[in-house]
């Protein structure tokens, strides 16, 4: 198709994610812009999907991908093993909570997500406990689309046409406090303190469950809802008296996102499972890591001899490249601190949204900002799901040049509207300030529209 034709469905042979929309056709990123076949440029301020934390154009990934493809590009997993998964688990290993120091390497989330919770099961089989196969997850959730990860996923909108191809899986209410009928206020509130865990499993019966598996910073579904100090300590509490596996979801929140490598540190807890994905390669290379302990892996060392997840692309030697060079830019650049420190320039900035009449709430850590957008501030009643709100936000925003992240749907009753901001760890405070007030346009031309709808 030639430069500045029409990018959609039915043109080409593209299977496109969305099949009514038209796809500006990007050439090429350049830090934390993208720049399309029309030379139109696009502030990236949620890394695409999360994902490209050291911006775009990285000449140091760049180079150590391709020299990792013309020294070898693939070995099988369970025969071989190299030097890039080797030092790559080595540097993951120091940065994951204390005791998780064995790292698998997978290509996406679900696939690192779906291995945690079989390998916890496979534990339990293998120590003698074979009834300890019950999951539980918070409500709303998301950890992945494969069978598995989307049964743990608390989300009616991808589960509701697949339900009967799911396991169950038993959910507590997740910490969100804007969300919670008690606002983030009462001390303890089973949602806001983590009691709700514990009811939980109490209510599956703790000695038939395996694994617990919760974001420690909310990600998509309640958009970088941050909980109380005292939350993670508890679960673990809850998690080690009833014998269940915690399994951390780190995918979305972890790799720096929020300020420190793991989302979980500021609390000071160690899961059994720790999981990342998106950021870990910065987007040069698909990469997952499932990160846990020997303590576990020495049952199945005695037991069976080998975890039962496997696939083809498990310690891809390309992505542990990319993956190696990532964290080693990471710490060249001082990364981890930078996005800390532009976090706080980010909410500053962000607050100035506070006062408009449709922004409920602005929430988040580091440089993961979540912005609800309400119909009634208070009342927090959203909009009409009908009326699109954030989808109308986020074409704006792209029409003005801004990508930002949309997330439809998680609040009671199927309605809510929000988004999640996460740019490069490499932004500046001049793109943090046109980021603001780009979006601050298409807020203002979404609400216009959205009026328009309502008069017809
Ligand atoms: C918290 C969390 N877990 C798991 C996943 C699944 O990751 P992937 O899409 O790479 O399979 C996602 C994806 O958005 C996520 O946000």
């Amino acid at each position: 198709m030639p430069a500045g034709a029409e990018n959609g469905y039915p043109s080409g042979h593209v299977l496109y994610r969305r099949l009514r929309k038209r796809f500006p056709r990007v050439v090429r990123g350049e830090g934390c812009w993208l720049v399309d076949d029309a030379g139109r440029r696009y502030l990236d301020a949620s890394s695409g999907a999360l994902v490209a934390n050291l911006g775009h154009g990285n000449a140091e990934v760049a180079r150590a991908i391709g020299e990792q493809a013309a020294r070898l590009a693939y070995v099988n997993g369970t025969a071989f093993t190299h030097d890039s998964v080797e030092e790559l688990a080595a540097e993951v290993a120091a940065l994951s909570a204390p005791g998780l120091d064995r790292a698998l390497f997978l290509c996406n989330g679900g696939d690192a997500v779906e291995a945690a919770l079989k390998i916890s099961r496979q534990f339990w089989a293998e120590s003698g406990r074979p009834e300890k196969r019950k999951l539980a997850a918070l409500k709303p959730s998301y950890h992945g689309n494969t069978l598995l990860a989307l049964s743990a996923s608390a989300r009616p909108a991808y589960r509701d046409l697949f339900g009967d191809w799911l396991v169950e899986v038993h959910t507590a209410p997740a910490p969100w406090p804007y969300r919670c009928a008690c606002r983030g206020e009462a001390e303890e509130c089973p949602a806001c303190s983590g009691a709700a865990v514990e009811e939980a499993l109490l209510r599956a019966g703790p000695a038939s469950v395996a694994a617990f598996i919760a974001e420690p910073v909310g990600g998509s579904s309640t958009g970088a809802s941050v909980p109380r100090p005292g939350y993670w300590r508890r679960v673990r509490e809850i998690c080690d008296r009833h014998q269940v596996h915690f399994v951390a979801d780190e995918v979305l929140v972890g790799a720096g996102r929020t300020g420190t490598w793991s989302a979980l540190e500021p609390y000071g807890v160690a899961p059994d499972f720790q999981i990342f994905g998106k950021g870990i390669a910065g987007g040069y290379a698909p990469l997952s890591a499932m990160v846990t302990s020997r303590s576990i892996l020495d049952v199945l060392a005695a037991g069976s001899g080998a975890p039962q997840h496997n696939q083809t692309f498990s310690q891809y030697p390309v992505s542990c490249a990319a993956g190696l060079a990532t964290i080693r830019q990471i710490k060249a650049q001082g990364l981890l601190a930078r996005c800390a420190s532009m976090g706080g320039v980010l909410f500053e900035r962000l607050a100035e949204l506070k006062g408009h009449p449709h922004v409920g709430d602005v929430r988040g850590r580091g440089l993961l900002a979540g912005i609800e957008f309400v119909e009634d501030k208070a009342s927090r009643k959203p909009f009409d799901r009908a009326l699109r709100m954030v989808e109308t936000l986020t074409e704006e925003a792209q029409a003005a040049g801004l990508v930002v992240w949309p997330q439809a749907g998680s609040a009671e009753g199927g309605g809510g509207d929000l988004i999640l901001i996460g740019p490069p760890f490499i932004i500046t405070e001049e793109e943090i300030s046109e980021l603001v007030a780009r979006l601050r346009a298409a807020l203002d031309a979404t609400i216009a529209k959205i009026r328009e709808r309502k008069r017809r």
